[in-house]
C-alpha cells in the first residue's frame, strides 16, 4: 500500500499520517553552490545558515517533533583556516540571530557535540541560546556542532569507565544515556543534500535503524517542496527493524 502526504500547503493535522518523529540532515554543497556561481565558498555557507530557518518552519508545520542539523563535523576542522574561521563566525551570527526568531516559534535549542574547541565567543552564543529556548515546548532542535559519532562514542566510554559503571551493568539502554543525544529519540529519517551517499561520522549509533533519502540538491536549494518529497519517501518506506513486516490489522504476513 502507498501512502499519501499531502501538499505542504496544508500539512496533516489529524496525526493519521506517518510522519517521522525525528529527522535529521547532513547539510551539504554550500561549497559547490557557490562555485556554480563563481561566488567564494563562505557564500555559499551563508547562504546555508539563511536557509536554516524556511527548512525549520517546514519540517514544523508537517509535525516533525525533532529536527537535528549537522553544522560542523569534527573532521572540519581540516579545511583551510580561513574557511574554518569564516564558517564559526557564521554560525555564531546566525545562532545569534536565528536562536530569537526560533525562540518566538517555541523552537527549543540544543547542542550536539564538543564545546571545548570552539571559540569562547561562539561557546558563549551556544549556551545563550540554549538557556534562551529550554522551556519552550515546540520542536527541538538539535545543532551538530564540531560534532563525531566516534568522538561522541570514545567519550561515552571514557565517562562510563569514570563512573565506575561495573561491565555487567553496561547495556544499550545505560551506553545511550551517556551520548550527546541522551535524551532524544533515534533518528528516523537521515537526509543528506549535495548527492553524495555517505553518513561522514553523523549520529553512528542512533542511526542503526534509520532511513536514508539522498538528493542531489545542494543545502541552500533545499526548500518547502524537497522537504514534501523526503517525507513522501520516508511515507512508503516500510520499516522492519530485522522482524517481519505485518498486515495492516497487526497480523503477520502469510
Ligand atoms: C556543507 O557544505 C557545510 C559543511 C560541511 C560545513 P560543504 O562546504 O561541504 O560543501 P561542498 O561539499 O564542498 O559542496
Ligand atoms: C559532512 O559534510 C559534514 C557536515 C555537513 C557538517 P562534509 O562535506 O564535511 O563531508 P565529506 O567530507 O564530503 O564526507
Ligand atoms: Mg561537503
Amino acid at each position: 500500500m502507498q501512502t499519501q502526504v499531502k501538499p505542504f500547503s496544508t500539512p496533516p493535522t489529524d496525526g493519521h499520517h506517518p510522519i517521522p518523529l525525528h529527522v535529521a540532515i547532513i547539510m551539504d554543497g554550500n561549497g559547490r553552490w557557490a562555485s556554480q556561481r563563481n561566488l567564494p565558498r563562505l557564500e555559499g555557507h551563508r547562504a546555508g545558515t539563511e536557509n536554516v530557518r524556511r527548512v525549520v518552519q517546514a519540517f514544523a508545520r508537517w509535525g516533525v517533533r525533532y529536527l537535528t542539523l549537522y553544522a560542523f563535523s569534527t573532521e572540519n576542522w581540516s579545511r583551510p583556516k580561513e574557511e574554518v574561521q569564516g564558517l564559526l563566525d557564521l554560525l555564531e551570527a546566525t545562532i545569534q540571530r536565528e536562536g530569537k526568531a526560533l525562540h518566538k516559534e517555541k523552537v527549543r535549542i540544543r547542542h550536539l557535540g564538543r564545546l571545548d574547541r570552539l571559540p569562547p565567543s561562539l561557546q558563549q552564543a551556544i549556551h545563550e541560546v540554549l538557556a534562551l529556548t529550554r522551556h519552550n515546548e515546540g520542536l527541538t532542535l538539535s545543532v551538530a556542532l564540531d560534532y563525531g559519532g566516534r568522538d561522541e562514542i570514545v567519550s561515552a566510554v571514557r565517562r562510563i569507565l569514570q563512573d565506575g559503571i561495573p561491565p555487567e551493568r553496561v547495556d544499550e539502554v545505560l551506553f545511550a544515556r551517556y551520548l550527546y543525544t541522551a535524551d532524544l529519540p533515534d533518528p528516523d529519517l537521515i537526509i543528506r543534500t549535495a548527492a553524495e551517499q555517505r553518513l561522514s561520522n553523523f549520529l553512528l549509533w542512533q542511526s542503526a535503524y534509520s532511513e536514508f533519502y539522498f538528493t542531489p540538491t545542494y543545502w541552500p536549494d533545499f526548500n518547502e517542496e524537497e522537504v514534501e518529497r523526503a517525507l513522501t519517501a520516508f511515507a512508503q518506506r516500510q520499516r522492519r527493524y530485522g522482524g517481519l513486516p505485518t498486515a495492516p490489522n497487526g497480523a503477520p504476513h502469510p
